[in-house]
């Protein structure tokens, strides 16, 4: 039994995503459309997921949103920043995702979420130039414009609650360094001008400021430094991340634990992708894919344990390739060659052919961790949101700790903690009561 006292969802709920892009507009348009009847939220858990209370035979399976309070759909108002200025209809019609007829049909209800201006950095996004970008003599007075945006946009739209979730490019690859391991060096960097703070932390850290709860849906480390995680810790505001696991990693995430569960070997996992929206084109520039690509080795590594299991997965030779080609669009292809060995080390290979739709699938994510991180706030949760890895490909965790990568242990953790929040039993699945 836990004690802890989730204050219910009144009133509305404010989401805010730095980037107005394929992803955030098919989120937000995506909403709009289930309020109106005019689609089904596939793919999100807090809206079509159900979860099992006490024993198999209690037949208690409610739905997760009628068990734990969340923000309803129509208790949310939506906001954006973006280096350009097109609203959320203009960057729909631009980006190919949703029908067109869908779109015309909710023009009314999205034309009005007109972006923010940003913070950006160019040398950190080098693809991108824009003009709808904020000035300041420093990073913190930027940071401060961007507290003063979050309020002002709380007042205008009679918000209750915000949460801001990163949908904006990936950034420039850069490993942790000493500015980011306190706050007080942090702050002092920002009046400095610190060039390793890059914008994604500014948001960051202006959202904790504010004393909102953030998400990370790309593989910068933005929110993932001891600076600002003690910051969120010390503030009471949940924040999670990084990189919305969706395609590819998420279905290595399927597979790879299936593989060692058996006990089969590897000896390599090629995968490639062409995708040709503006995510593919920014991770073109070798700097941004190393931020990507790091983010998308790591699960494989973590879920075999080659250290454990030196026969099976010592040395096993892991590519990921992600390759820009205009005419798809938003529809990503990947491929998985998957080299693996059985009894006596006879060889095998497994081919996975994924014809995605990347923000088809990565919308309900937005909507879950924007969701949950509110739900986080009101339970009192605060700091790196562990049971969010079930959305993550590179799940931040506590120092020392080593991130669970296998969405299977991910979704039971995640339901676990919901059970907790309500006292209920966790479930272990060792079901002897049955039997004994
Ligand atoms: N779609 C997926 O399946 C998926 C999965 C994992 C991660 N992601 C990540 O989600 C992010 C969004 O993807 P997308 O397909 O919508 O990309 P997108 O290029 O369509 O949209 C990103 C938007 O962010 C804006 N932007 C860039 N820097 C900014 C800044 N500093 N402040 C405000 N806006 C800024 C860009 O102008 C652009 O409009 C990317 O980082 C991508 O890698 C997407």
């Amino acid at each position: 039994m836990s004690d802890i006292k989730v204050v219910p969802a009144k009133g509305k709920l404010g989401i805010l995503t730095p980037g107005l892009g394929a992803v955030s507009s098919t989120f937000m348009i995506g909403v709009k459309a289930i309020i109106r009847g005019l689609g089904q939220p596939i793919g999100s858990l807090t809206q079509m997921g159900n979860i099992r209370l006490g024993k198999r035979t209690d037949n208690r399976n409610p739905k997760i949103k009628d068990f734990v309070s969340l923000a309803a759909l129509e208790d949310i108002e939506f906001g954006a920043w973006d280096l350009f200025e097109e609203n959320c209809y203009e960057v729909a019609k631009k980006n190919h995702v949703l029908f067109p007829d869908l779109i015309e049909k909710l023009r009314e209800d999205i034309q009005d979420i007109k972006p923010m201006k940003a913070v950006f950095d160019p040398h950190y996004v080098s693809r991108l130039s824009g003009t709808h970008v904020k000035k300041g003599k420093t990073k913190m007075d930027l940071a401060d414009q961007l507290i003063e945006d979050i309020e002002r946009f709380k007042a205008e739209k009679g918000c209750d609650r915000i949460v801001v979730v990163w949908c904006a490019s990936t950034e420039a690859y850069i490993q942790p360094s000493d500015v980011h391991t306190t706050l007080e060096k942090f702050e002092k960097g920002l009046v400095n001008n610190d060039p390793a703070i890059a914008p994604s932390m500014i948001y960051a850290y202006a959202t904790i400021k504010a004393g909102y709860a953030f998400a990370n849906g790309a593989p910068n480390l933005t929110v993932d430094i001891p600076a600002l995680t003690q910051f969120a810790q010390d503030k009471g505001v949940p924040i999670s991340g990084k990189d919305f696991k969706t395609g590819q990693t998420f279905m290595k995430t399927i597979l790879a634990p299936g593989l060692k569960s058996r006990m089969l070997g590897l000896d390599g996992w090629f995968s490639t992708n062409i995708l040709g929206n503006r995510d593919g084109e920014v991770l073109d520039a070798p700097e941004n894919f190393k931020t990507k690509e790091e983010s998308k080795l790591s699960a494989l590594e973590h879920i075999l344990q080659p250290d454990l299991y030196p026969e099976l997965y010592k040395d096993f030779s892991h590519k990921v390739r992600i390759n820009y080609y205009p005419p798809r669009g938003d529809n990503k292809e990947g491929w998985d060659n998957i080299d693996i060995f059985g009894w006596l080390n006879y060889k095998m290979q497994i081919k996975v052919n994924f014809l995605c739709k990347d923000s088809i699938l990565a919308a309900p994510l937005v909507l879950d961790l924007a969701l949950f991180s509110d739900f986080a706030q009101r339970a009192g949760f605060k700091g790196i949101q562990e049971w969010l890895s079930f959305y993550y490909k590179a799940p931040m965790v506590a120092p020392g700790l080593y991130p669970e990568h296998d969405i299977f242990i991910q979704l039971m953790k995640l339901k676990n903690t919901l059970r907790y929040t309500q006292g209920e039993d966790l479930i272990t699945h060792l079901g002897r009561e049955y039997y004994d």
